[in-house]
């Protein structure tokens, strides 16, 4: 039986990326945010599962407004890094699992979660700047990637509840798949964050750190909070944090088992325009 071993939480801010392949970590401004991955590269390294379940949002890269998917499961052999303006990043390709994302497809259907199934897919800073950050530099990523994109861009985007109840469905479908390899699952996008209009800027720590208490102790109340809140408090943008909910909602805890333990926990403020928020939690 596949079992889910850990999720992992990232932020996703486009800069750390450039910084990366630019040659910047060491400089002062960036310094503490690779500092506070360090733990995380080495615990990757000591940790490394057979695939890693990586939810994420595009950021009208591979999707555009002519075409919407609420939740998309990257089926694909492979999936290349796009070009979002600059060039494509310096990253290695990612390698997929079709035959196990397809199992999670078929389950994750049947138990009434309607997802679009992409065959062929670019993906931009949303999935290679988490994959940067967890493992910095390598020549491949340490194991295949399972990309699964959530529309948080364009209204109407998923409530935070129904992330959280899918990530249940998410957990069911591993546990279901009759193979004994060990699972990661990522949320990923947020801290609170807003890039437009008059609020543009916008952070808010007390929110961010109320969200990562919540997410690590308290998941269901996390998965009450409401858009309006998100975007009240935590800005445009913030809502990207429904997507921790899908990887904290597969965790053995909120099905009845252990509490999740806490590896890992980080929060930095500013990058580029964005908290970074980071948590590390173990079946
Ligand atoms: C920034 C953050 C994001 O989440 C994003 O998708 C693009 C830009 C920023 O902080 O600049
Ligand atoms: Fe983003």
């Amino acid at each position: 039986m596949a079992t889910i071993t850990a999720s992992v939480y990232t932020s996703h801010v486009p800069a750390i990326g450039a910084a990366l392949d630019l040659g910047k970590t060491t400089e002062a401004y960036w310094q503490p945010v690779f500092k506070g991955y360090e733990f995380s590269k080495q615990w990757l390294k000591d940790n490394t599962p057979d695939v890693i379940f990586l939810v994420y949002n595009d950021h009208a890269t591979a999707f555009s407004l002519d075409f919407i998917p609420t939740f998309a499961i990257g089926t694909a052999e492979s999936f290349t890094p796009a070009d979002e303006g600059w060039g494509p990043r310096p990253v290695p390709q990612v390698i997929g699992h079709p035959e196990f994302a397809a199992h999670i497809a078929q389950s994750v259907i049947q138990q009434d979660f309607d997802l679009t199934i992409v065959n062929k897919m670019d993906v931009d800073h949303g999935l290679t700047v988490p994959l940067s950050l967890m493992c910095g530099q390598p020549q491949a990523w340490p194991c295949p990637v399972i990309p699964f994109a959530v529309n948080v861009v364009q209204y109407p985007i998923p409530s935070g509840n129904r992330c959280f109840q899918l990530g249940r469905a998410i957990r069911n479908a591993v546990q279901s798949f009759d193979r004994d390899i060990k699972v990661q699952i990522w949320g990923t996008g947020g801290m609170s964050h807003q890039l437009q209009g008059p609020r543009a800027g916008l952070i808010n720590k007390d929110f961010d750190n109320q969200f990562l208490d919540y997410l690590e102790k308290n998941p269901t109340t996390a998965a009450q909070i409401s858009h309006i809140n998100y975007v009240r408090d935590a800005g445009s943008e913030g809502i990207e944090l429904v997507m921790w909910l899908i990887a904290r909602g597969a965790m053995d805890d909120v099905a009845g088992g252990n509490p999740a333990s806490v590896a890992h926990r980080f929060y930095h403020v500013p990058a580029s325009n964005t908290a970074v928020g980071h948590l590390i939690l173990e079946n």
